[in-house]
């Protein structure tokens, strides 16, 4: 029998529009597809003959172990197969793509490797936050905030605090107290401006920002969940003018539900649900919580989407008078 061949697609972060024109099209003639937590499922409606297989994975509750989802590459591979591994963001940027293409290696099985638009670039790209900018930023690095204590995958803190002008942390909102604990201990500025993004280019598009000493606290208050990006460093600031993404996005400062209920007169300061944001007199409280828990609810494309879409059509339109709201909650920095 022909043996078959295994595709390492990147799907890109979330927004569908962002796979690669390359991607897309193995995506189309796949008969097997084997995909990630943070996959968008319109993607796979590109593919609607072939077979799709959930391999999870989210924190701690893996859907597959890493060496069943390998064996299920080959195993398929081998009878013939077109198999295309679809992975969120990049294959090769944290997402164990290098341990696959090493398994179907040892098992003589060919394969591809197409790159997928990293979250890591992508979510403070549609926060308005270029990694560098010129008189700013020249440098950017890229690490885990999930580290399993093994030397080997241990970041260096000490050294990267200062070594690069913006550090770009994954898979960090737990660890964030710490990880600005260690930042702060080896000379990174109390008042570096950081960005937590969540849920980046898609419709749940949350942007949450705050001085390094004070991000920690404003996270856990937020009680903000993955996926989020963290960007540390001057270059966040820029997020306030640049922010281009829903118009919401133009004030990362505060959550878009908050800032999208009831503001008809002026605006005022307000924590909803542990999240800040502003709100007015006019507004619904009741409705502002039930749209904050919808964002924090995992997963895209669930009725909570589409009831969060619904109340940001019906404000939309009254989004004009939080023009109003007070300076502070304007700009991207508290
Ligand atoms: C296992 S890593 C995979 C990264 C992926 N290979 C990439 O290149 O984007 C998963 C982490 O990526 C980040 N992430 C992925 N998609 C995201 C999104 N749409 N918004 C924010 N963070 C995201 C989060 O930090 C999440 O915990």
């Amino acid at each position: 029998m022909r043996i078959g061949s295994v595709a390492l697609i990147g799907a890109g972060p979330g927004d569908p529009g962002l796979i690669t024109v390359r991607g897309l099209a193995l995506l189309r003639r796949a008969e097997v597809i084997v995909y990630d937590r943070l996959v968008d499922r319109r993607l796979l409606r590109e593919a609607r003959r072939a077979r799709r297989i959930f391999a999870g994975k989210a924190s701690g509750d893996h859907a597959l172990p890493q060496d069943e989802i390998n064996a299920l590459l080959v195993e398929h591979a081998r009878r013939g197969r077109r198999v295309v591994r679809l992975k969120g963001g990049d294959p090769f940027v944290f997402g164990r793509g290098g341990e696959e293409a090493e398994a179907l290696t040892a098992a003589g099985v060919p394969f591809e490797v197409v790159p997928g638009v990293s979250a890591a670039v992508a979510a403070p790209a549609y926060a308005g936050i270029p990694l560098t900018h010129r008189g700013v930023a020249s440098s950017f690095a890229v690490v885990t905030g999930h580290e399993c204590g093994k030397d080997r995958e241990r970041v260096d803190w000490a050294r990267l605090a200062t070594a690069v002008d913006t550090l770009v942390v994954l898979m960090g909102v737990v660890a964030l107290p710490r990880i600005a604990r260690e930042l702060l201990a080896h000379g990174r500025a109390p008042e570096t401006p950081v960005a937590l993004v969540r849920w980046g280019t898609t419709e749940r598009q949350v942007v949450l920002t705050g001085r390094l000493d004070e991000i920690g606290a404003r996270a856990r208050a937020a009680r903000l969940e993955s996926p989020v990006v963290i960007v540390i460093g001057d270059v966040v600031a820029l997020g306030a003018r640049l922010a281009w993404f829903g118009r919401d996005a133009r004030r990362p400062d505060v959550t878009p539900a908050a800032i999208r209920i009831g503001c008809r007169g002026p605006c005022i300061p307000v924590v909803v649900a542990g999240l800040p944001g502003v709100a007015s007199p006019g507004g619904s409280a009741a409705g502002a919580v039930r749209i904050v828990a919808a964002l924090r609810r995992p997963g895209p494309n669930t009725s909570a989407d589409r009831s969060v879409r619904t109340a940001a059509a019906r404000t939309r339109a009254r989004a004009g008078a939080c023009d109003r709201m007070p300076a502070r909650f304007r700009s991207a920095r508290a």
